[in-house]
């Protein structure tokens, strides 16, 4: 598939994108910001690269067009590119984070967009963890508190980015950012977990998108919500069987990937994959 060319299958059509990955070279689970994190168990940097290798691979076969940030000794959390930034119409929003162990993280994320010609580059005055906590969906911002983002982020990504933001409160500490929750998926529908929102944010939820797909705990548990897609196809922890069954009969490709080495630090597909809006 070429440059804006698009792929149509039950309807849904693929369009390619631009993802922003990090290499997991550096990566261990030697703290603990998130319940997933736990530094006494084994866990191994190239059984990580290898499993972000064939997503990595995945993407460029199927035709996105992947770029890469360099991986820095120390930041072993630099691997989930997603919580570097937001990045829409050109402008990139990068993260403040709510950690001090991943706050260098910022500055190499505000080097590789300077350094690559994008002039709309400032970093958030409040705690935003970038994609982790902001998802497009059409022409709307849905945007993740409770954890980790600070709520006053939404505002000031609201009149950043002048689009709408609506903002969801997270309230179980193992759906810590908004996309191990939530989803995009294509033509302004997503899939979610309820049970990770408040009650109001639920409602929310349920007055935007009636016909949402929603996901069962078996499958929020293996972070099958930690996905994304490309129009048709939605990349995702293959662990999470009968998420994929429902998004196949709502017409999507389910391209399931294990990345069970870096749920180990609390994040997988999505995570690892920051998306580049121009
Ligand atoms: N260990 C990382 C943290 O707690 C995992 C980040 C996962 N990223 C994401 N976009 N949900 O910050």
């Amino acid at each position: 598939m070429s440059e804006g060319k698009t792929a149509v299958s039950g309807g849904k059509a693929a369009t390619t994108r631009r993802y922003l990955m990090c290499r997991p070279t550096y990566f261990d689970v030697t703290y603990s910001i998130n319940p997933w994190m736990e530094p006494g168990k084994p866990s191994s940097a190239q059984v990580g690269v290898e499993q972000w290798k064939r997503l990595h691979d995945t993407f460029v076969t199927l035709g996105h067009d992947v770029q890469l940030i360099e991986p820095v000794a120390g930041l072993p959390d630099m691997v989930f590119a997603a919580n570097g930034a937001t990045v829409v119409d050109g402008k990139v929003l990068v993260a403040r984070f709510r950690h001090e162990q991943r706050a260098d993280e910022a500055q190499e994320y505000l080097d590789w967009f300077r350094s690559r010609g994008w002039s709309e580059v400032e970093q958030a005055r409040y705690v935003n963890e970038g994609e982790g906590d902001f998802l497009c969906a059409g022409d709307v911002l849905l945007a993740g508190s409770g954890f980790r983002s600070d709520v006053r982020a939404h505002d000031e990504a609201r009149e950043f980015f002048g689009r709408e933001v609506v903002s969801l409160m997270l309230v179980n500490p193992r759906f810590y950012h908004l996309d191990t929750a939530l989803s995009v998926l294509g033509d302004g529908e997503v899939m979610y977990y309820p049970e990770a929102f408040s009650a109001s944010s639920r409602a929310v939820l349920a007055e935007r998108f009636p016909d949402a797909v929603l996901a069962e705990p078996e499958d929020a548990e293996v972070f099958g919500l930690n996905a994304l897609s490309d129009g048709r196809r939605v990349f995702m922890p293959r662990q999470a069987a009968r998420l994929a069954d429902r998004l196949r009969e709502r017409g999507y490709e389910p391209v399931g990937v294990d990345l069970s080495e870096l749920l180990k630090a609390g994040g997988s597909v999505k995570c690892c994959t920051l998306e580049l809006r121009d």
